[in-house]
């Protein structure tokens, strides 16, 4: 398998264009199995999951055909009819996303059978409410072996939804359910997460009637049927963050583009309390550190607006040589704390007692192999390996590749030694 080396010491110089949101795109994908027109999906990132996905729609009978359109990498996807509603173990399994092809699949087709996806590295991740938004709906749902068999023979029905904890994927998996119900669903304590917001936007253009996504409160009048399309995915702002926690580590000045700096205005705040310069422009942010050593600051993981637990790795490797003690505290997963031992491998003094971590700033990380054990984890050690003495090494990177496009060259363009090691098709160990 591919890995990464990065050899450390050079400042970052330059511009990052950030890619459409592998967390939006991949649900706005799912949305598509909505209607039996065309869905255009601009600004369509390049990864391993939206392939993934893709995977999975084309078996339930969408075609997926990706290209370089008039306004850049685009995705088109048309359902003429559900040829299956089954999404089998092996391709939920593997994201987590997958399952929620079952709202929409349910909402247009009244059934569906969905492998059940099962914890992964970061915590238990159950889907408990996802399940409950689309009883609420009418949905008839029985658990056996494994699988979700979901039915509405004679459609959904507008409800209220109230969650009794804020949930990302449950609102998503709710308002792609409810769109196609007969009457009005209002959910509330909604995630207000910008991927929401996004999703309301990509719904509405295709003629659904969805109000209050980014607030608490998101309230869908059902409509009969959807149409196709064009929507252009908003930027990725955990992409953003993590090149905005790169440039505060490395040193130097990257200007992000194609984004938009509210999306990481919680990370913003702290690069600057610890001592980065960070200039908010109309497309993005420019963030730079010439010299000093970063101070040690704390950070509590929220739901949006709050501090992103998508970027909370990333800022513990910027805390590693930072000037003093950091507290960093994870609220959202119970089991997110995997890239601590790694970044110990690189000489980190890092302690972790239950949901808090400890970090105790040393002056200098020195290469090391280490493993990605997540997503963001993964880019954590990337960022770590960009000041830390020689070569470090990082193994299992088939994560890195699940969520940031083309990094190697996004960080080489800005002067990063980086470059990717192609494996031998071996597994590793
Ligand atoms: C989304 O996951 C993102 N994934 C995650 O990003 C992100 O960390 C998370 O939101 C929080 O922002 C995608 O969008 C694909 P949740 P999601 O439901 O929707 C509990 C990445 O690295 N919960 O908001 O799965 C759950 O266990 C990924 O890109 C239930 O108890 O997150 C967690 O503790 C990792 N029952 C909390 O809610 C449920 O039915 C929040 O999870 C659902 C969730």
């Amino acid at each position: 398998m591919d890995r990464i080396a990065i050899t450390g010491g050079a400042q970052l110089n330059g511009v990052i264009p950030v890619s459409g949101a592998k967390n939006s795109a991949i649900k706005l994908m799912a949305a598509s199995l909505l209607t039996d027109e065309p869905l255009r999906l601009t600004n369509m990132p390049r990864l391993a999951d939206t392939r993934f996905l893709g995977k999975l729609l084309t078996r339930l009978g969408v075609s997926v055909t990706e290209s370089d359109g008039p306004d850049g990498q685009q995705t088109i996807l048309h359902a003429p009819e559900i040829t299956s509603g089954f999404a089998p173990y092996d391709l939920v399994r593997q994201m987590r996303a997958s399952f929620n092809v079952l709202g929409p699949l349910v909402a247009r087709s009244g059934q569906a059978k969905v492998s059940l996806p099962g914890g992964c590295t970061i915590g238990a991740r159950p889907v408990d409410l996802h399940l409950q938004a689309l009883e609420a709906l009418g949905a008839k749902i029985d658990l056996h072996e494994g699988y979700v068999y979901a039915q509405a023979p004679r459609g959904l029905k507008g409800a209220e939804i109230s969650f009794p904890i804020v949930s990302v994927g449950a609102t998503e998996h709710a308002m792609l359910a409810a769109v196609l119900a007969d009457g009005v669903t209002v959910i509330r304590n909604a995630a207000c997460e910008p991927e929401l917001v996004d999703l309301q936007e990509c719904l509405n253009a295709m003629g659904a009637k969805v109000e209050g996504a980014g607030t608490p409160t998101v309230t869908i009048t059902g409509v009969a049927r959807l149409k196709g399309a064009t929507h252009s995915v908003i930027p990725d702002r955990i992409e953003m963050g993590t090149y905005a926690v790169a440039a505060a580590m490395a040193g130097g000045e990257v200007r992000l583009t194609n984004a938009r700096p509210e999306l990481i205005e919680s990370l913003s705040v702290k690069l600057e309390e610890a001592g980065a310069t960070v200039v908010r422009t109309e497309d993005g942010v420019i963030v730079k550190r010439n010299g000093s050593r970063l101070n040690a600051v704390d950070i509590e993981t929220a739901p949006f607006p709050g501090f992103a637990t998508d970027l909370q790795a990333q800022f513990m490797a910027l805390m590693t040589t930072a000037n003093g003690e950091s507290h960093i505290r994870e609220t959202i997963f119970e089991n997110r704390f995997m890239h601590a031992p790694e970044l110990m491998r690189l000489g980190a003094d890092i302690s972790v007692h239950g949901g808090e971590a400890r970090v105790r700033g040393v002056a200098q990380l020195e290469g090391a192999e280490v493993m990605a054990t997540d997503l963001r984890a993964s880019v954590s050690l990337v960022i770590a390996g960009l000041v830390a003495r020689g070569e470090t090494v990082v193994s299992r990177i088939y994560h890195l590749d699940r969520g940031f496009e083309r990094l190697e060259e996004k960080l080489g363009a800005c002067g990063a030694q980086v470059r990717r090691i192609k494996g031998d098709g071996e597994p590793e160990l």
